[in-house]
């Protein structure tokens, strides 16, 4: 019985409370546009712009691409998704960071793709699978400086 009482007392309390929570919603409604507003207007911390984000993920792909290619022995997959993984890295998306470290990172990228190209051309598999090391190597050095780089105040 007390399940009936407490849905009978449910009319009386829930309008006071509804009010409350819209008016609750509305207010951290504010604060969320507030919110969006500065964060919005506040200048893009490099490396976190849409081209930056939108030429990693495709730079994913192709690496994603080159193990695969690379456990089949498909040398057509692998030189065509090193040349794009090069190409990508000469756009400006790229760009993240503008100091020699970013821009030492960056060369050890294109070089081990590179001579990812030559290895798949060669149809070389050990050549292929170093080279995709170094390059998985300099991705994740470069993440790391990119990490350690933002967490400066
Ligand atoms: C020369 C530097 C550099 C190299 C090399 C590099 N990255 Fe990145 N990567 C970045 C930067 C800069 C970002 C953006 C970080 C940020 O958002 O602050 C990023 C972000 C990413 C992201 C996250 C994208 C997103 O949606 O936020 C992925 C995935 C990624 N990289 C994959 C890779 C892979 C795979 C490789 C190697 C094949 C690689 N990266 C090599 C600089 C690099």
């Amino acid at each position: 019985m007390t399940g009936q009482r407490r849905l009978a007392s449910r009319p009386t309390v829930n309008p006071n409370r509804k009010d409350a929570t819209m008016k609750l919603k509305a207010r951290s409604g504010l604060r969320w546009m507030l919110l969006a507003a500065v964060v919005l207007a506040a200048p893009a911390p490099s490396g976190r712009d849409d081209a930056t984000a939108a030429a990693m993920r495709r730079k994913l792909k192709y690496a994603d691409r080159l193990l695969s290619g690379l456990v089949t022995q498909d040398f057509g997959r692998l030189e065509g998704n090193a040349v794009k993984l090069v190409e990508l890295s000469g756009g400006s998306g790229w760009l993240a960071r503008q100091t020699p470290e970013y821009a030492l990172f960056l060369t050890e990228f294109q070089r081990a793709a590179g001579e990812l190209v030559t290895a798949a051309k060669a149809k070389d598999v050990e050549g292929a699978n170093a080279a995709n090391g170094q390059l998985t190597t300099s991705c994740v050095a470069c993440h790391k400086y990119i990490r350690g780089d933002a967490s400066k105040p």
